[in-house]
């Protein structure tokens, strides 16, 4: 039997609600922004090839794991852990699990932040109508000229980690779940429609080769790494969000068709984007690996010699901006509901107080392209690059392997048969994977890159 209780924090009012809001954690600037960009600097599509092989054996796995964890404790991650460990006679030291990927979500909201405050000023500035008819060095130049400007920076990002304050404060009701209705499938029909805009140009040939033509050679441990980073990090796992959420989902969806129409829904958009950002690239004679800045010269680009493109851009970055609010809440719930529970706060006090945590941590990264731009953290890396590096190529991986680890081998299984309501060979795979794969290709995969 699936638990039938509800959570104190609120509950999704439907399966379609949840998954809408999954999806919308997974879909956000990861899949817009940070996978372009990875694809150009890991050399093109060993990195696709490997970067799908983790979210089916790794990412579905785990994902199922986190939403079961959820729905049977019906608590913040953290308290979760404390009490699922409890019942499987472990110890509650378990906790300290939760408590990492609490951080680990702040940590990410403080870059995610900064540049969904890019995105967001893009909103203004291609709607302004500064963006028509630009060249790639205008473009280019622009992108610099704001990102270099502290004080610009620091205004968006404010007001970016203002909204996402705001709706997390305001709860898991009825706003967030109108946003994501609504919002999520108008940010399809404009990536369908910019992908149609990609196809006119000639160049549509090259950029679906660079994503899907395989080529073993450029197949390094670095970019493995890389695409198992991105993994996590696409699919909300490896920190308590899709626990968090989890939490609040109807005991009578199932685990794991809900799951893997979330991962599909995921992976599609996140290919499409590759694929409308491509071939814009090398119609425009850009750059493959221009890293961070791709998504904000190309696209800039094309909607300044499209018709309409002044308002079809605008409504674009618009809506960006809107996938990543619905990405950028989701990294602080587990934080903000565990504080809840804890200090008994009300959820206001939690959201500012867990949300400006997350603000200020982000400054080093708003400033990572302009007054901080020669600090170096992490070997070469500026702050923002280290933040983004430690939180998705060490932190969530890790924190998905010992998860996999607590799931697959000490969960009671009783509670794991209860919520996945499946047997036989499909509980069998689903165990195979957790257990085995999940596991053993994190840690070879880190042992491979950072050796
Ligand atoms: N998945 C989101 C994206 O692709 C980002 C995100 C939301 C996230 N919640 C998360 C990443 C939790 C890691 C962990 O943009």
């Amino acid at each position: 039997m699936a638990s039938t209780s509800v959570s104190i924090h609120g509950m999704w009012s439907s399966r379609l609600m949840f998954i809408l809001a999954a999806t919308g954690s997974a879909v956000g600037v990861g899949n817009i922004w940070m996978f372009p960009y990875m694809v150009g600097v890991n050399g093109g599509s060993a990195f696709v090839l490997a970067y799908l092989i983790c979210i089916a054996v790794i990412g579905v796995p785990v994902m199922m794991a986190e939403v079961l964890v959820g729905r049977e404790g019906r608590q913040s991650p953290i308290n979760n852990l404390i009490s699922l460990a409890e019942r499987s006679r472990l110890s509650p030291h378990w906790r300290v699990l939760g408590w990492m990927g609490a951080l680990t979500g702040i940590l990410i909201l403080s870059f995610y932040g900064v540049i969904s405050g890019w995105a967001m000023s893009y909103v203004v500035s291609t709607l302004s109508g500064d963006m028509n008819g630009v060249d790639a060095s205008q473009v280019t130049g622009m992108f610099e000229s704001f990102t270099g400007n502290v004080t610009q920076v620091m205004v968006w990002q404010g007001a970016f980690m203002i909204a996402t304050i705001f709706i997390v404060a305001r709860g898991v009701g009825d706003g967030l779940e109108m946003a994501v209705k609504y919002l999520m499938p108008a940010l399809f029909i404009l990536i369908i429609a910019l992908l149609a805009y990609a196809a006119t140009t000639d160049h549509f040939a090259e950029g679906f080769r660079f994503l899907f033509q395989f080529n073993a050679a450029e197949l390094t441990s670095e970019s493995i790494l890389a695409a198992m980073g991105m993994a996590f990090f696409t699919l909300s796992l490896g920190m308590g969000t899709m626990i968090a959420y989890g939490a609040y989902m109807p005991p009578d969806a199932n685990i794991l068709s809900t799951v893997g129409l979330i991962a599909a829904l995921d992976t599609l958009v996140a290919l499409m984007m590759g694929m409308v950002i491509f071939p814009l690239v090398f119609a425009n004679g850009l750059e493959v690996s221009a890293g961070p800045a791709l998504m904000f010269i190309t696209l800039p680009l094309a909607f300044g010699h499209m018709d309409g493109g002044q308002l079809f851009g605008g409504i674009f970055f618009l809506l960006v901006t809107f996938a990543a609010l619905t990405s950028s809440i989701s990294m602080i719930e587990p934080a903000v509901a565990w504080v809840v529970e804890r200090f008994e706060f009300t959820r206001a006090v939690a959201a500012i107080v867990v949300g400006g945590i997350a603000w200020l941590i982000g400054l080093g990264s708003a400033f990572s392209s302009n007054i901080w731009s020669d600090l170096k953290i992490l070997g070469d890396r500026s702050f923002f690059d280290s933040v983004v590096f430690l939180t998705s190529n060490i932190l969530l991986p890790l924190g998905g392997l010992i998860f996999a680890i607590f799931a697959g081998w000490l969960l009671n299984r009783e509670i794991i048969s209860g919520q996945l309501e499946m047997s036989g060979p499909s509980l069998k795979v689903w165990s195979f994977l957790i257990r085995y794969i999940a596991p053993m290709a994190i840690f070879v995969v880190f042992v491979m890159a950072l050796r």
